[in-house]
């Protein structure tokens, strides 16, 4: 079996040519930044026609909000569409990847940028491993954070590939390279999708991609972990509530900037590898003085 090692992407800045992006899970929490963020390099283009940042996500109502929010920064420089859909519904994804490039023509584009960064914890509250009995449940956590991944990236491929640069980001977490017994349909399912970006550019040597470990955002994710964990892990709990009253959880700007740094520079991580934005248990490690050895 002949053995391919993936180039380096080519180096180039997003300048004055439209880009087109799609952002997963845009209508709170990281996503909601990582899209004002995106706005910024979005509105930069001084071409006739304009960039689209597409934002996917239930909440209509969240969407708008997004969208509000980006215009208050950057006007009407930028397109801004709003998709409101279910993601864990399978059968709906080809119809709302539809949506998402309805007012589209690859060919109005000279870069393409899908960000996958819609995920949540379905199977895992109260569970640890060996305890998943439940198969509807694997199913939806499936569903939603891996085979409506896979899928959006494909679309995505196959549409913007021969016209475009393409970019694909994975939202990932330290859980996915954490060996645990909580979560850990989530922490599996992250390794997974942190292996199909290694996947995607040794298939495919002119794609970037990489996988964005955020930290530890102060989010409803992360606050549906810790609630879980108070009835269930309580010592995990506590362990979250000091980080967070300590100072140490990550600051959504501190993601925003690495996450716009790797897009602008992609010589500035390794093709298809994990990008760490930022490592608040260090952070918590020094602020409560602990040693190797505890
Ligand atoms: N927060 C952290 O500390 C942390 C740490 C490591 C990794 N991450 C990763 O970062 C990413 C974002 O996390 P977050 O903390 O910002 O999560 P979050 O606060 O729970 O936000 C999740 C987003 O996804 C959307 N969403 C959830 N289920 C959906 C569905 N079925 N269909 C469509 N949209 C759906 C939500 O909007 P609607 O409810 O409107 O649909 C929301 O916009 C995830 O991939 C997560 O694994 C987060």
């Amino acid at each position: 079996m002949a053995t391919c090692t993936p180039k380096a992407a080519s180096t180039a800045v997003y300048g004055q040519q439209p880009i087109f992006c799609v952002i997963t899970g845009a209508s709170r929490g990281i996503g909601r930044h990582l899209a004002i963020g995106t706005a910024k390099i979005l509105s930069r283009n001084t071409s006739r026609r304009k960039s689209r940042l597409v934002i996917v996500a239930r909440s209509l109502e969240k969407l708008q909000e997004t969208k509000s929010l980006i215009r208050d920064q950057y006007g009407d420089r930028i397109e801004v569409s709003l998709v409101s859909r279910d993601l864990s519904d399978v059968s709906g994804l080809q119809s709302t990847w539809d949506a998402i490039i309805s007012e589209a023509s690859a060919e109005n584009y000279s870069d393409a940028i899908l960000v996958n960064n819609v995920a949540d914890l379905t199977g895992d509250i109260g569970r640890m491993a060996g305890q998943h009995t439940d198969a509807s449940l694997i199913q939806k956590a499936l569903n939603l954070n891996f085979t409506g991944y896979v899928l959006f990236i494909s679309y995505f491929m196959q549409y913007f590939k021969t016209s475009c640069q393409c970019t694909v980001v994975n939202l990932t977490s330290l859980l996915g390279r954490l060996t645990t017994n909580v979560i850990s349909l989530y922490s599996s399912i992250q390794a997974a999708r942190e292996q199909y970006i290694r996947n995607l550019v040794n298939s495919d040597f002119e794609t970037r991609a990489f996988s964005l470990d955020p930290g530890m955002v102060d989010t409803d994710m992360l606050a549906t972990g810790t609630e879980s964990f108070t009835e269930h892990f309580p010592s995990i709990a506590k362990v979250h509530g000091d980080i967070k009253s300590k100072g140490c959880l990550t600051s959504p700007e501190t993601v925003v900037n690495v996450f716009l740094d790797c897009l602008e520079n992609p010589d500035h991580y390794k093709n298809g590898e994990i990008v760490i934005a930022d490592e608040p248990m260090v952070r918590y490690q020094v602020a409560i003085g602990a040693t190797d050895d505890d």
